[in-house]
């Protein structure tokens, strides 16, 4: 990381690879907002974390609650869209309520968000925008056709971003990480293989958002695809 000290906020700081990358961005000396639906689930205090309560599933609380950040953390100048979870199965299987709350909270409210940061990190001389895809993003996979479409949903919103904010000061990228070991399988049927090589550590994908993070602001990163080298996925009885 460079040694400028950056403010950053990060959507589902409370488990996973949210809370990686929080701990790795705590650890190299910056200051760390974190989102979550439950700010109890923060147990250790740190003088540069904060957090703030927000369920990215109710869309019209997102712009109060980004002002409110904002007027609070002026110095903001980097987001990581972390937040997600994970349902799978035939699309005949899901009510029409599950294929709107995956939708919602795995892509439309990355796009609120945003929308409602974005002038201010415009200001900036150097901001970034950091959204966890999947590869899932990269590819439909049987059992996925809410989850990949919520991604690639995700990474198309990326890519146009991007462009439209490649001449101002902010950076738009994305990351699609491979299986990784989290409580994100914990209500699946399934999960990555237990040994090592068969799933990604959320260390991994922070080691990815921190280099994003170091860039220069000359240096476009646009996308970071990381993959266990041995995928094996486990179903569970
Ligand atoms: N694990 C994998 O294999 C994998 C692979 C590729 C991509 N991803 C993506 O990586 C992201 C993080 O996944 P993870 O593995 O770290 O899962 P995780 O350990 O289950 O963490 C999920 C995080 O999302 C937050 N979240 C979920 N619903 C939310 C809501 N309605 N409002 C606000 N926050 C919400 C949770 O916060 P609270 O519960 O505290 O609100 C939690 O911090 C997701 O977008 C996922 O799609 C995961």
């Amino acid at each position: 990381m460079r040694p400028v000290k950056r403010t950053v906020l990060v959507t589902g700081a409370s488990s996973g690879i949210g809370r990686a990358i929080a701990r790795r961005l705590l650890i190299q000396g910056h200051g760390v907002i974190g989102i979550s639906r439950d700010c109890r689930r923060f147990s250790r205090p740190h003088p540069a974390f904060s957090c703030v309560e927000l369920d990215l599933a109710k869309l019209p609380d997102i712009p109060t609650v980004a002002k409110q950040i904002q007027q609070d953390f002026p110095e903001l100048d980097a987001v990581v869209f972390a937040a997600g979870y994970g349902q799978f199965g035939g699309l005949e299987q899901f009510s029409y309520q599950q294929i709107e709350a995956l939708m919602t909270v795995n892509f439309t409210a990355q796009a609120y968000l945003t929308r409602a940061l974005l002038p201010k990190l415009k200001q900036k001389s150097h901001a970034n925008l950091v959204y966890i895809g999947s590869e899932a993003a990269l590819k439909g996979s049987r059992n996925g056709s809410i989850y990949c479409a919520s991604k690639f949903a995700l990474r198309g919103f990326s890519q146009a971003l991007r462009d439209e904010c490649g001449k101002s000061p902010v950076r738009v990228s994305l990351v699609n990480p491979g299986m990784v070991d989290t409580a994100f399988f914990e209500t699946l049927a399934f999960a990555p293989g237990k040994q090592s090589g068969q799933a990604l550590l959320a260390g991994d994908v922070a080691d990815a958002v921190v280099y994003i993070l170091q860039a220069g602001n000359h240096c476009a990163i646009d996308e970071i695809n990381l993959s266990p080298p041995n995928k094996v996925i486990e179903f569970k009885k």
